[in-house]
């Protein structure tokens, strides 16, 4: 028993940003992000909240499915930028598109988050739990960078993906590893709502993303392309066998350097960095769709997903597509 994805989503704000505009903003240059990163522009919110723009990614995939709201009995939305403590993202994005017989609840593993909530969905679905799961990543990062810090404010962008998946008995997904390293959670952060009481005394927080950017480069080039051997060995497959590796949206050079390391041809990596930035929890979701709308992910072939993130956080997933 597995699960198959029956219909895919994708959300973005309408501000579209380029980098010449950034350049109005910091010290930086077009030429520079995008040697350095790839990316060309990003979408930001200019008032869109995670909950409605996964709402509008998830009735999407539902639409693309040919399955109504009330047919959902899993609503998972992998967010690190909820606007909300209480209620949770899937629970508005439940009211929203009226999933009202769904089980809804966030999840955040950053920009690896997608992927946790999809194999979370996975064992949902092996074990008789549920039937089908809409399994959402959303982010509204905008809030979360501090717009004079060049060394970030260049990289993220605003959006939502989401699948909805369903069981199958043959294909769908073949293997899943997740990995997280808590030890390595400075590298890359950011405060929520620090501690604030009459009995506190503590100092404040740091409120915006602060990362080390060299060693998020090194981890991605060292744990992605072991994870992804790690869940094609238990597959019982090769790089060889794999047509499309759709991975986290974070820098070019990153998939580029991945692509060396696994020995795979550059053309199996599709991106789509250049127009949206990174999107977090978003960037694998919102891939699956631009590939599925294009037709360039097709049944038959073996597909990887592969996220990372801070947490650390990530993993590796191989599909046969059916
Ligand atoms: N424009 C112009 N100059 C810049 C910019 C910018 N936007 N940002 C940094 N610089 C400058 C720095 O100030 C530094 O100047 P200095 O030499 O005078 O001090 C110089 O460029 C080099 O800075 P580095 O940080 O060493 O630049 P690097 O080559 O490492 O590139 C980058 C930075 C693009 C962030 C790179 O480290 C990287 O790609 N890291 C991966 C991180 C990543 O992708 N994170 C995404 C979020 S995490 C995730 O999604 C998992």
């Amino acid at each position: 028993m597995s699960i198959r994805i029956a219909g895919t989503g994708g959300a973005l704000p309408e501000k579209k940003v380029t980098n010449d505009m950034i350049a109005q903003m910091v010290d930086t240059s077009d030429e520079w992000i995008r040697e350095r990163t790839g990316i060309g522009s990003r979408f930001v919110s200019t008032g869109e909240t995670v909950a409605s723009l996964v709402a509008r990614a998830c009735s999407l995939a539902l639409e693309r499915a040919g399955r109504e709201a009330e047919e959902v009995e899993l609503l998972l939305v992998a967010t690190c930028t909820p606007e909300d403590a209480l209620p949770c993202m899937a629970c508005q994005v439940q009211e929203k598109i009226g999933a009202k017989e769904a089980v809804a609840f966030d999840l955040n593993a950053a920009c690896a988050g997608f992927l946790f909530a999809l194999h979370t969905a996975w064992a949902y679905v092996e074990s008789g739990i549920y039937q089908n799961a809409l399994v959402a990543g959303g982010e509204v990062l905008s809030k979360m960078i501090d717009w004079q810090d060049r060394g970030t404010c260049v990289l993220f962008g605003d959006g939502a993906g989401a699948v909805l998946v369903e069981k199958c008995a043959d294909g769908g997904i073949l293997s899943f590893v997740q990995h997280s390293d808590g030890n390595r959670g400075a590298v890359l952060s950011c405060g929520a709502r620090p501690i604030a009481n009459p009995y506190f005394t503590g100092a404040s927080q740091e409120r915006y993303v602060r990362m080390d950017g060299r060693e998020v480069f090194s981890f991605a080039l060292r744990q992605v392309p072991a994870a992804i051997e790690e869940a094609l060995a238990k597959a019982r497959l090769a790089v060889e066998d794999v047509d499309v590796f759709v991975l986290h949206q974070a820098n070019r050079r990153i998939i580029e350097g991945i692509s060396r390391r696994l020995g795979a041809d550059l053309e199996k990596f599709p991106m789509n960095l250049e127009q949206v930035g990174n999107t977090s929890s978003a960037a694998i979701p919102l891939l699956l769709d631009m590939l599925y709308r294009e037709g360039r992910i097709r049944s038959g072939q073996v597909v990887v997903l592969s996220g990372f993130g801070a947490g650390l956080t990530y993993g590796a997933c191989v599909m046969r597509i059916n």
